[in-house]
C-alpha cells in the first residue's frame, strides 16, 4: 500500500532539556545532569513521528536563518519529511524550548516561539498544491491562530481528515468557526478544561461534539483515552504501562501515530490503540524526536504487548 499523505502545519523548536531530581518550585534554583540539545517544537514533533511511522509528511513551518533553524532543516531532511514549504525567515530567530524533566518523567516546558509565530496564512496558501494530495491535516496551537484556521479550512476545502491537537491549552476560547473544518480533536485533560471549562473529559467531549467536530479524543495519560464520537457514543481505549523516563512529546507520538494510523484505513478505535503503542513507547526514551519510534519498534511492541496479555 502507498505511504499515506500527511500535512502538519506547525512549530519547530530546539529544545534545551535538563533531567532533575525534581521539577523547581517558583523562585527555586535546582540542579540536574548535562545539558542535551534534541529537535522538538510540537508541530515538527508530530511530523516525524508520522514519517518514522511510514508516511509522507509535508511540514509547513518557519524557522530561523540562524544555527538552529539550519540544524532543523537539516534534521527534517534525514527524516524524509518534504520541506519544499518550510521556510527559514530572515528577521525572527528559531524557536526554542526550556524543559526541566523529573525522575518521574514529568517535565515543565516555557518556549521562545521565534519565527513559528510568523508563520502566516500566506504560508499556508503557498502550501495549497500539498493539500490537494492529503488524507490528513495535522495541527496544533504553537503557531498563530489565524494560521491554524487557514490551515484547516484548506484541509476541509480539500477533503482531507483535519486533525486538531489544541496544545498547548488556549488562554482563550477557540472560535467556534475553527471546530466546524476540523473532524477530530484530541485534548488532553488539562486541554479539554480549557475549552470548556469542564472538569469531566465525558462533560468536556459533549461540549467540544456540540461544536461540530466528528470525534473528540480526551487523552489521559496512563489511563488510555476517552473516545467519544456521540453523546452516547463514549468509551475508553486503554493505553499501555511503561517504565517513565520523559513524558515530553508523548502528546506529539500520539498525534502522529493517530494520523497515520486513520489515513491508512484504520478504524478509530484500533487508530487509538495503536497510538498509545507510539506514546507509551516515546515515553520510555529522553527527548522530543529522539525518543519517536519507527514502525517496526511499534510493531513489535505491539507483538510483545498481546503476547503478555
Ligand atoms: O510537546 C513537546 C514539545 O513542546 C517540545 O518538543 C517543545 O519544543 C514544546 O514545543
Amino acid at each position: 500500500m502507498a505511504s499515506p499523505h500527511i500535512i502538519v502545519v506547525g512549530s519547530s523548536n530546539t529544545d534545551m532539556v535538563v533531567q532533575a531530581d525534581r521539577l523547581p518550585l517558583p523562585g527555586e534554583t535546582v540542579l540536574g545532569g548535562d545539558l542535551v540539545i534534541a529537535p522538538g517544537g510540537k508541530g515538527a514533533n508530530q511530523a516525524v513521528a508520522a514519517a518514522r511511522l511510514g508516511a509522507h509528511v509535508t511540514f509547513v513551518a518557519r524557522v530561523g536563518q540562524d544555527m538552529f533553524g539550519q540544524e532543523a532543516l537539516s534534521n527534517f531532511q534525514r527524516e524524509g519529511l518534504d520541506t519544499r514549504y518550510v521556510v527559514q525567515d530572515p528577521d525572527a530567530p528559531s524557536g526554542v524550548a526550556l524543559i526541566v524533566v523529573d525522575s518521574d518523567g514529568q517535565n515543565i516546558i516555557a518556549v521562545a516561539p521565534g519565527a513559528n509565530r510568523r508563520l502566516s496564512p500566506a504560508d499556508v496558501e503557498a502550501a495549497s498544491p500539498a493539500f490537494s494530495e492529503a488524507r490528513s491535516v495535522l495541527l496544533q496551537l504553537e503557531i498563530p491562530l489565524e494560521t491554524v484556521m487557514a490551515a484547516a479550512k484548506a484541509g476541509r476545502s480539500a477533503g482531507a481528515t483535519v486533525i486538531l491537537n489544541p496544545a498547548p491549552a488556549p488562554s482563550s476560547p477557540l472560535p467556534d468557526e475553527l471546530f466546524t473544518y476540523v473532524d477530530i480533536l484530541t485534548p488532553n485533560e488539562t486541554e479539554a478544561t480549557a475549552l470548556t471549562g469542564h472538569e469531566t473529559p465525558e462533560d468536556a467531549a459533549l461540549v467540544l461534539l456540540r461544536k461540530g467536530v466528528d470525534a473528540v479524543i480526551v487523552t489521559l495519560g496512563e489511563e488510555g483515552a476517552l473516545v467519544a464520537t456521540g453523546p452516547d457514543q463514549m468509551r475508553r481505549v486503554l493505553g499501555f504501562r511503561v517504565e517513565a523516563v520523559d513524558a515530553t512529546a508523548a502528546g506529539d507520538a500520539f498525534n502522529g501515530a493517530l494520523a497515520v494510523a486513520l489515513a491508512r484505513g484504520d478504524s478509530l478505535d484500533a487508530a487509538v490503540r495503536y497510538a498509545h503503542a507510539v506514546a507509551a513507547l516515546s515515553v520510555t526514551r529522553l527527548g522530543a524526536q529522539p525518543s519517536l519510534p519507527t514502525a517496526e519498534e511499534v510493531d513489535a511492541f505491539l507483538k510483545e504487548a498481546r503476547s503478555l496479555s
